[in-house]
């Protein structure tokens, strides 16, 4: 398995939108391998492959959420859950709405405040091709629609006024500029 570079803002790349991913075949494989790697060194909870500059639909996620304890316990250690999704496709979403503090890999130590639906109901393609279909809640709906968004060319900060998203990407070049700057 390798790491791979991580496209970011304002990098036009990330407005591609993505082609279906055709056979599930060793070459998807490894890419998966890669995309976990990447995401967990990153670190991140999520990774859609336009992100790696792979304009195809397919997204890993991990919440490295601590095993549930029962009350009183200390919460555990973070546990790996590592989820593919190929094709996915967002069926349904609820009308109850949640915000959450939202940050993404392309738009590095930016976050903001991101409405979306509560709850969805999913159908996708699984890592051994099969269709499969679930309804997610929680961090794990926020998570999936931030990344299905990815695969159409769509960022959070699209979420947000034009003033407040144009201040994010500036704030992301002007840090890599910086970065690059101590090191010349
Ligand atoms: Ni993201």
């Amino acid at each position: 398995m390798s790491l791979l570079p991580i496209v970011t803002v304002p990098d036009p790349v990330l407005r591609a939108q993505s082609a279906p991913v055709e056979r599930v075949d060793d070459d998807l494989q490894r890419l998966i391998g890669d995309m976990f790697e990447t995401m967990y060194e990153a670190p991140g909870i999520g990774l859609a492959a336009i992100q790696v500059a792979v304009p195809r639909r397919l997204l890993v996620i991990d919440l490295q959420e601590p095993d549930p304890v029962a009350e009183g316990e200390e919460e555990g250690p973070p546990v790996k859950r590592p989820h593919v999704f190929i094709n996915p496709e967002i069926l349904h979403r609820s009308d109850a709405r949640k915000t959450y503090n939202e940050g993404c890999l392309s738009i590095p130590d930016q976050y903001a405040e991101i409405e979306r639906p509560d709850t969805v109901r999913a159908r996708w393609t699984d890592q051994q091709g099969r269709t499969q279909e679930g309804e997610f809640g929680g961090l794990m709906s926020v998570c999936l629609q931030h990344e299905v968004d990815h695969l159409d060319g769509v960022l959070f900060i699209d979420h947000l006024s034009r003033l407040r998203r144009d201040m994010i990407v500036k704030k992301v070049v002007k840090a890599r500029k910086d970065r690059l700057g101590h090191v010349l």
